[in-house]
């Protein structure tokens, strides 16, 4: 039994894609790939004129910062709700913080997300300040949901800073309120909250599920990995693409996420001319409740039980590397759960991390956005049908009256 996870190299510019890039892409490339290899240089010291910031839930970096990663996530009532919220969300997060501890430990003691957003980061900008002069300079920052740097933070260095456009910029490629939702949410109540307006003019890359290079880099992702099976297994091996689930209320209420996923799986086969069969599946379920399946595990199971025993796993709804797939697929699932079931060849199509292609995707969301003059989707000015959290209409009508 082979199982390869795929968490090493973070270049994978496959000859086929460099060779369809022109030679300008190449060059964009060529500055990406030199910006990300310095993620903490800032060369340019100007006064920043367009800020991004880029949205995530962010991760622990250090084992004693799980505990207050967890206490914000379950006191987020944008995430989710449960009773008597202000106790109960302390009560889980202290009872969960050793055996998160013990996962995190295992993947090397902290969440990479903010050294793999950093990078993005530095590479995205280096490109829009080159193809868009009159908006430059451009800085990101980096506004996390539940870990520093923390969002409010961000906002209020955006506003030290001077910068006079701001773009919030969420790192889902699909929108979830639960995810997206939530950092919006708060970027409002940071105004609210001190009854102030913004000085920086605001507006919302809030969703790109199908955006071209994102499913290229994906595609070039799996791509390499199909190869890496042995010739003769190949064409055997069934794609399994893993999203983070969500809770059937969530979905009930009329979340766009499932869709979004969708959109995104069918654009990545289409680009691979449905070289293999493939299902979406859901991952990171937890508590009695019911969520959205089938469970990844469970459809690991089921079709090795059905003698489908080549599997690709691909994490589809995040782009850079977290406990749910250095932990939850690399090893609980790929390691453990394969034994256990027989699985013959498992691997993992690596994040999209340090790929200069997904730096360039950054940049070139941003240029289409700022170019678009619009400040956000039309899907974010609908609340879902059965929304019942007020703060979401406040915070579409904050977006709504920006005036670019
Ligand atoms: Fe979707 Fe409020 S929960 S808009």
């Amino acid at each position: 039994m082979q199982k390869t996870p795929a968490t090493g190299d973070n270049q994978p510019g496959s000859s086929q894609m460099m060779k369809a890039e022109s030679n300008a892409t190449q060059r964009w490339i060529a500055n990406a790939a030199a910006a990300t290899a310095q993620p903490n240089m800032h060369p340019d010291k100007r006064k920043p004129k367009t800020g991004i910031l880029m949205l995530n839930m962010g991760g622990p970096e250090t084992l004693e910062d799980v505990h207050d990663f967890l206490l914000r996530l379950f006191l987020d009532k944008d995430l989710m709700t449960l009773p008597a919220q202000s106790k109960l969300g302390p009560f889980i997060a202290k009872r969960r913080t050793p055996k998160i501890q013990e996962q995190y430990n295992k993947i090397g003691g902290g969440s990479p997300i903010k050294k793999w957003t950093a990078q993005q980061g530095e590479g995205m900008v280096r490109l829009l300040d080159e193809l868009s002069p009159s908006t430059a300079p451009h800085k990101y920052y980096i506004g996390f949901r539940y870990v520093n740097p923390l969002t409010e933070a961000a906002i209020e260095e955006m506003e030290n800073d001077g910068v006079e456009r701001a773009i919030a910029f969420t790192q889902y490629p699909q929108y979830s309120c639960s995810t997206t939702g939530s950092s919006i949410n708060a970027i409002y109540r940071y105004y609210n909250s001190k009854g102030v307006q913004p000085k920086m003019k605001w507006s919302v890359i809030d969703r790109w599920p199908t955006h071209p290079l994102l499913i290229q880099c994906f595609a070039d992702h799996i791509q390499k990995e199909l190869n890496m099976f042995p010739a003769d297994k190949r064409g055997d091996v069934v794609i399994l693409f893993s999203a983070h689930s969500l809770p059937m209320t969530v979905v009930n209420r009329g979340d766009p996420y499932p869709q979004e996923v969708g959109a995104t799986v069918h654009k990545v086969m289409e680009k691979l001319g449905f070289c293999n069969p493939y299902r979406l599946v859901w991952q990171s379920k937890v508590g009695p409740m019911a969520w959205l399946g089938p469970q990844t595990s469970d459809a690991i199971e089921g079709l090795c039980k059905r003698g489908k025993k080549n599997l690709l796993l691909v994490p589809i709804a995040f782009t850079s590397d977290h406990i749910e797939t250095l932990y939850e697929l690399d090893i609980e699932y790929a390691q453990v759960l394969a034994n256990e079931c027989g699985v013959e060849n498992i691997r993992r199509a690596e994040s999209l991390n340090g790929n200069p292609l997904f730096s360039k995707a950054l940049a070139d969301l941003v240029l289409s956005h700022i170019k678009s003059k619009e400040v956000c989707s039309k899907q974010l000015t609908l609340r879902c049908p059965m929304c019942v959290n007020p703060v979401c209409g406040e915070a579409k009508s904050f977006f709504a009256n920006q005036h670019l």
